[in-house]
């Protein structure tokens, strides 16, 4: 933001409008305060301002319709977009965020909550984005466990099932099979991208990679040559997840069954782990190890997620026996299938594509359903302490 902000106030409620136009004009930073009884009126003006507006705007009584016409046009001109509602259920505050604010507030506005928030919303100015997008990666120590197959068919779901812009990275730097899986030819590789890509704005970046046929992610692959892939440094790996961080809102990563500084990199930047595991000793056994590996990282609780791939209902250990061996709950399972999942991989294409109501199909859908509403519910929780 090149100058200081105006802020719109978009408020159906008179007095609420008052007690904001009190707390702002204290805040020295704000060069202008507009009050909107009407929130189209509201919005001809932002429109002029640009990026160099902050809204505030209440949703206590607009209809979910309303909010999602006038939450588009409004991120349109401005990210800066606060969301006020007399009504804080969860439900709410997940239609906020899901809305796109950047931040949510619960009516009566407190003045410490605003100064929080504008604070927040100032940082992005100096680029300290205060991000929403969310790190994903797929992992088992184990090799053939089902990782490719899980970040593919789990990213293009989350893009439809969320309509948010979605990356899936090959970062499987010598044995990547992304692009494979999906018959796709990137026109550049994750090597190419941190060397040369890492500076560019947005448009230029997103050229590097693949959109998906008609969804909204996008496919970057693993380096053409293996040389390429040992000569890639851990922080090279941040710089890359810093960047992307700022363009999608889901990176979903698939990766190697290796321990080494890279996939230690990876997994230490994740917000997410889908730590996969399938049901048979061995690869319990080597679940429990990694599972200590990450216990000793101090992972934060809520960051690995195990499931189960090729789940039969007969299969002789039961789920409770893993949870107890493992000491954690099993957040999903998914179905054995390898006729549908073959068929898929042998045409380039994602399982939904060869049988949307086929059980793993479903699987795959309500999983990123599941995983998108608990990440918000994660946000949720962080808003209420
Ligand atoms: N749910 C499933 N049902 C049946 N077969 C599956 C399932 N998931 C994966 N497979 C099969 O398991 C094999 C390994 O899958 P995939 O390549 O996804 O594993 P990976 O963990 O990425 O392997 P690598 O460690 O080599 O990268 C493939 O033949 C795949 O079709
Ligand atoms: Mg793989």
């Amino acid at each position: 933001m090149q100058n200081n902000p105006t802020v719109f106030v978009l408020d159906k409620n008179a007095n609420s409008r008052e007690v904001m136009q009190g707390y702002l004009q204290s805040f020295e930073f704000i060069s202008d305060i507009k009050l909107f009884e009407n929130y189209y009126e509201g919005y001809e003006q932002i429109k002029q301002k640009g990026a160099d507006s902050i809204v505030i705007m209440d949703i206590s009584s607009e209809t979910d319709n309303d909010i999602r016409e006038i939450t588009e046009k409004i991120k349109l001109c401005t990210p800066k977009l606060v969301i006020t509602s007399s009504d804080y259920s969860t439900n709410t505050i997940i239609k906020a965020l899901r809305a796109g604010a950047k931040e949510f507030l619960p009516k009566p506005v407190l003045r410490e909550d605003l100064v929080r928030v504008l604070s927040a919303l100032a940082a992005l100015e100096f680029g300290e984005e205060i991000s929403q997008s969310k790190i994903i990666t797929v992992y088992s120590n184990k090799g053939g466990i089902g990782k490719t197959t899980i970040a593919v068919n789990l990213a293009c779901e989350l893009a439809r099932v969320t309509k948010a812009k979605v990356a899936l990275i090959d970062l499987n730097l010598q044995l990547g099979d992304v692009s494979t899986f999906l018959n796709l030819n990137p026109p550049f590789d994750v090597n190419y991208v941190i060397r040369n890509m890492l500076d560019k704005d947005e448009e230029v970046l997103i050229k590097a990679f693949e959109k998906y046929k008609d969804t909204s992610m996008y496919v970057l692959s693993d380096p053409s040559y293996i040389e390429q892939s040992e000569s890639m440094t851990p922080r090279e790996i941040s710089e890359l997840f810093k960047v992307l961080k700022k363009v999608f809102t889901y990176i979903v990563v698939d990766m190697s069954a290796n321990i080494d500084a890279n996939s230690l990199k990876i997994l230490d930047s994740s917000d997410w782990i889908i730590f996969t595991t399938i049901v048979n000793i061995p690869a319990i056994r080597n679940a429990q190890r990694c599972l200590n590996l990450f216990r000793s990282r101090k992972y934060p609780s809520g960051r690995v997620k195990i499931i189960i791939n090729r789940y039969m209902d007969n299969d002789d250990i039961r789920v409770e026996d893993i949870e107890n061996t493992l000491g954690e709950k099993i957040y999903w399972k998914i179905p054995n299938n390898y006729f549908t999942i073959m068929e898929a991989v042998n045409k380039g294409v994602t399982i939904a594509e060869i049988n949307a109501s086929s059980n793993i199909a479903d699987s795959f859908r309500e999983f990123a359903s599941k995983i998108s509403d608990d990440i918000i519910e994660q946000e949720v929780i962080q808003y209420r302490i």
